[in-house]
């Protein structure tokens, strides 16, 4: 049989691109800034849709950024199996999370959240995080180990204590959840919403919250976050040593 965009879908991945990019300063949001020739939203694409299995890719845009996000995706050759939805994004990443949920068809049982702010995450990632999620049932992260000694300090930056680096990791996208999981989770903190530091900053926290049980596996170092310039040069170098 041969897959169409049509034929039902059991995978979905939300790519978050609905930031402003405060601390880039790059004067356009964030998944809009070039990369290497290409907009993170671009690579968003590329990674995505050189997953083998069918699926719907929903990009989470500014609301006033959707005709341009619109018109990137229409230019780029997709390939057959995979369709892209354009979704507004709201004013807290968890918001334009929820909001690229609302997107998905209904056949979808699978999901994945990523940024677009990781631009060079590898496929095989989101590969593995599939993987793990159809056989466990439960939610999956990529982490990477942390390999700076870490230290609690105060308001003043004087040193508290310094924090067993054993038990901690830095955590990544894409994050993998059973649908139903994910969206139980949100329509729960959309119902009690937090504020201030309390606000969760991954999905994996309001599955947490939510009772659920999220496990780890390992991420990669190319799924490294754009966040200030330096980010940015460091983007390159990588991209430079690994793709042709
Ligand atoms: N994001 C989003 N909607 C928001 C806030 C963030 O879709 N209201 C997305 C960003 O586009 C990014 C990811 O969430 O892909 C991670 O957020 P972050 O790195 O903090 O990006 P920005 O919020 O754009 O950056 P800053 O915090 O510096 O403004
Ligand atoms: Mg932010």
């Amino acid at each position: 049989m041969r897959i169409t965009p049509h034929s039902p879908v059991e995978l979905g991945v939300v790519v978050v691109a609905a930031g402003s990019g405060e601390r880039l300063g790059a004067g356009v949001p964030k998944a809009f800034v070039t990369l290497r020739g290409r907009t993170l939203i671009e690579h968003a694409i590329r990674t995505v849709t050189r997953l083998s299995e069918a699926g719907q890719l929903v990009l989470v845009v500014p609301a006033d950024h959707a005709a341009e996000a619109l018109e990137l995706t229409a230019r780029y050759e997709l390939p057959e199996h995979w369709t892209v939805s354009i979704a507004h994004g709201g004013r807290e990443r968890h918001e334009s999370v929820r909001f690229g949920l609302e997107a998905l068809h209904d056949s979808i049982g699978t999901v994945l959240v990523h940024d677009a702010a990781r631009p060079l995450t590898p496929t095989s990632v989101f590969e593995r995080v599939i993987e793990h999620v159809r056989r466990s049932g439960d939610s999956i992260i990529p982490v990477q180990p942390l390999v700076d000694t870490v230290k609690r300090v105060d308001a003043d930056g004087v040193v508290l204590d310094t924090l067993p680096r054993d038990e901690l990791v830095a955590v990544q996208t894409p994050q993998g959840f059973p649908r139903e999981t994910l969206t139980t989770a949100h329509t729960a903190a959309h119902a009690a919403p937090a504020s201030g530091a309390d606000v969760p900053t991954d999905d994996a926290e309001l599955v947490q919250r939510a009772g659920g049980l999220v496990r780890t596996i390992e991420g990669s170092p190319y799924a490294h976050k754009l966040t200030v310039p330096a980010d940015l040069r460091m983007l390159e170098a990588l991209f430079d040593g690994t793709v042709s």
